[in-house]
């Protein structure tokens, strides 16, 4: 019997900015998700000391160009690799700009121990000192990692490791554009070798009950801003086309009395209300002040985007408040 020695790891691209091209040398003005994977791993040729590398082009778009459709397509492809023993972990590529909500939707819907990681770039492939290579390289090794099983869907981005569930686009210039607010990151990588010191407490993945069936559809949620004088009209006008709608409130998620009486008489129609916060930091909890008729489930730490993910799949699932707070509470 032979033992095999390297790993395989499945690399599922998808575009960004990590794929764009633009003009020679230059870090802004390019056209995000261009190049095909391959190309982008012809730069990286040491990847073959880590891993042997099999390639899945599914998409090759900017990551605003991302929707329910491209979601459900991902996150079954991803089961079906993560199912095949041959394949040990998993690397997604990915635009950095709704990366946050894709990692989340994977975290809850991939059924697997083994690592998934997502990478992208700021500068695009045709960029002086292109970051998205080293980014790449980064996840291969840490999709490899026998360290990183078992943690969720991650990211890696500029020698840091982010849970699926916390990472956040934090700057929109900077290389080390991400972070995961108020909770650090998962730990660091050196070159090849990833380093943890802490986890997410979060239930993902092989836990997740998004995850025990194949996904078809999801339920139609709408994210909305609350601002002072932000008019409740908006409120009427979305729960027309969506079961659920996702406030990004002030401070703890509040909103004013005329939101509050919108949302209170939409809820009885069968509308499913969750409070996020447009405060990057703290916690959003359920409150008896903003919601008296206890109608609107608080997001906990989930940012509005991620709050949306979660009430999008929580939806397919039930319709109870009740339930679904306890989802909340748990992911
Ligand atoms: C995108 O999200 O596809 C464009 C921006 C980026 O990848 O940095």
């Amino acid at each position: 019997m032979t033992i095999k020695q390297k790993k395989t790891i499945a690399i599922a691209a998808t575009g960004g900015t990590i794929a764009g091209t633009g003009e020679a040398g230059k870090t802004a003005v390019y056209h995000a998700g261009e190049m095909n994977v391959e190309s982008i791993l012809e730069t990286i040729p040491m990847i073959q000391n880590v891993a042997d590398i099999e390639t899945v082009q599914l998409f090759n778009v900017d990551s605003n160009e991302m929707d329910e459709e491209k979601w459900i397509t991902l996150a079954n492809q991803l089961n079906e690799l993560a199912a095949r023993p041959d394949i040990d972990g998993i690397v997604v590529t990915h635009g950095t700009d709704t990366l946050d909500e894709t990692a989340y939707f994977l975290n809850l819907t991939v059924y697997t121990q083994k690592p998934v990681v997502l990478t992208g770039a700021m500068r695009p492939a045709t960029a002086t000192s292109a970051d998205g290579p080293f980014n790449l390289y980064q996840a291969v090794c840490l999709a490899a990692s026998d360290d990183a099983r078992g943690q969720g869907v991650m990211a890696v981005f500029s020698n840091t490791i982010y849970s699926g569930r916390d990472i956040q686009k934090v700057n929109n210039y900077k290389t080390d554009a991400f972070d995961q607010n108020a909770f650090g990151c998962l730990g660091y990588m050196q070159d090849e070798t990833a380093y943890f010191f802490s986890r997410s407490f979060k239930t993902h993945t092989m836990q997740s009950i998004f995850a025990l069936r194949r996904l078809e559809s999801l339920a139609k949620v709408a994210v909305v801003y609350f601002y002072a004088g932000a008019d409740e009209k908006i409120l009427d006008y979305l729960a027309e086309t969506h079961e659920g709608i996702v406030i990004v409130g002030s401070g703890s998620g509040n909103y004013n009395r005329k939101w509050m009486k919108t949302m209170e008489k939409l809820a009885e129609k069968g509308t499913v209300f969750v409070r996020a916060s447009r405060v990057s930091q703290g916690i959003v909890f359920d409150d008896r002040v903003f919601d008296p008729m206890d109608v609107c489930i608080g997001a906990n730490t989930l940012s509005g985007q991620k709050a949306r993910v979660l009430l999008m799949l929580a939806l397919t699932i039930t319709k109870d408040v009740k339930q679904i707070r306890n989802i909340f509470n748990q992911y």
